[in-house]
């Protein structure tokens, strides 16, 4: 049996693949299923627009995944009969005075190097493209390639189409320890049972340092950071932008059922979930510089959540030195993005015994000295 610690986005990708694959496999979620970091988040497809200086090898994995999804939007579609809201109308960076125009110059510069497809427009053509944007916008960056999946419908669809596809899922069961004898795994201890199983993915988002029963060595570097959100209504039929947009420190996410999103802090508090009224003003004043017309909208939700940070922002991903433990989490701020690489090449791990080459570089084994890792190992 295959057990996947954790009913997010990336455990349900994943039990979904092997699902598909004919595998016995069992996600275990402790709450109710695309309830944590997976539902908090903005659904933004943005490998380009968020490209950061020292994470080209990051940029690889997310560019792969970003042109897998316009066919795994579709197939969990087809899957689940559920809407995932994938949408296509691209990103625009928008400067607002000469400061923000010379740092959006500057990063242009260093994504166009790196060959990404951008392109540099006026605050006028901006505000063509969207005539709500401020007057003072003065330059923009448009990413055609930059999408947008309402993530809180992918959840719901993933959840269907796992379960159509013969997985079985425990919501409302807690992984209390992981179990393991002889150099590998053999299972998890619960509440009131023990759960045999040859193969364990630790897909449980900002909590995957906290389960129990892994030496200290193989236990991930994952810690949770915290972002605040709102959603403000847009009229009807009427949305203030098409495109999402993103300003000096804020983004703006417009939803199909009229949502207007607005985030996200970052913050490192642990996990509080408080929201904050220095968050909420950030977040407003940021994007009404952006987007004057928001002023009027009512605000219909406030939200935390708290992305998977790892210790250097990429993911960790595939085998273990623990023979059947398998890595599928840290994905920082971009898990959404990586959803169908992670379980497309996870579910490889499992199936093929071999570890892809687009997740080789992003195994726990980088964080971890040699005698670290071989110290728990039983000795021969
Ligand atoms: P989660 O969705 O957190 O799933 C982990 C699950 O494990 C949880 O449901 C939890 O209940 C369960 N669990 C934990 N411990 C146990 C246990 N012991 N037993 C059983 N179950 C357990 N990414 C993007 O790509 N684009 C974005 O625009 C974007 N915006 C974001 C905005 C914000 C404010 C935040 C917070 C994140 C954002 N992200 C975005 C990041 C993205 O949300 C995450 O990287 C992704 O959701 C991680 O998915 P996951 O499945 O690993 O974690
Ligand atoms: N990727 C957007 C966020 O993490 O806020």
């Amino acid at each position: 049996m295959i057990a996947i610690i954790g009913g997010g986005v990336c455990g349900l990708s994943i039990g979904w693949r092997l699902a598909q694959a004919g595998r016995a496999v069992t996600v275990l979620e402790r709450g109710r299923a695309g309830a944590g970091a997976s539902w908090a988040a903005a659904g933004m497809l943005a490998p380009q627009v968020e490209a950061e200086p020292s994470e080209e090898p990051l940029l690889a994995l997310t560019q792969e995944s970003r042109g897998l999804w316009a066919d795994f939007a579709a197939e969990v579609e087809a899957a689940s009969g559920i809407s995932v809201g994938y949408r296509r109308e691209g990103t625009l960076v928008v400067a607002l005075d000469r400061d923000d125009v010379e740092n959006l110059r500057h990063r242009y510069d260093y994504q166009t190097s790196l060959g990404l497809d951008l392109e540099w427009i006026t605050g006028a053509e901006a505000r063509r493209r969207e005539p709500h944007l401020a007057r003072g916008v003065g330059a923009a960056v448009f990413s055609a390639l930059d999408h947008q999946v309402d993530n809180r419908l992918l959840c719901d669809a993933l959840r269907e189409a796992y379960l159509r596809a013969g997985g079985v899922l425990r919501e409302h069961t807690a992984v209390l320890e992981i179990l393991h004898g002889g150099g590998r795994v053999a299972g998890l201890r619960l509440a009131d049972e023990t759960l045999e199983a040859h193969t364990v993915i630790v897909a449980a988002g900002p909590w995957s340092r906290d389960i129990p029963g892994l030496p200290e060595a193989l236990m991930p570097p994952v810690r949770p950071l915290k972002g605040q959100m709102l959603a403000l209504q847009m009229a009807r039929g009427a949305p203030l932008i098409d495109h999402v947009v993103w300003g000096p420190d804020i983004y703006l996410v417009p939803r199909g059922d009229g949502r207007l999103l607005i985030g996200a802090t970052v913050e490192e508090m642990g996990f509080d979930e408080h929201i904050t009224a220095g968050g909420m003003m950030e977040l407003l004043r940021d994007a009404w510089a952006v987007l004057p017309g928001i002023y009027d909208l009512p605000v219909v939700e406030t939200w935390v959540g708290f992305r998977p940070a790892s210790r250097d922002d990429a993911p960790i991903l595939g085998p273990t030195a623990m023979a059947g433990l398998i890595m599928a989490t840290g994905h920082h701020r971009n898990g959404i993005l990586l959803a169908p690489i992670t379980a497309r090449c996870v579910a490889d791990c499992v199936l093929s015994g071999e570890t892809p080459a687009a997740i080789r570089a992003f195994s726990l084994d980088r964080f971890i000295r040699r005698e670290a890792r071989s110290a728990w190992l039983p000795r021969p």
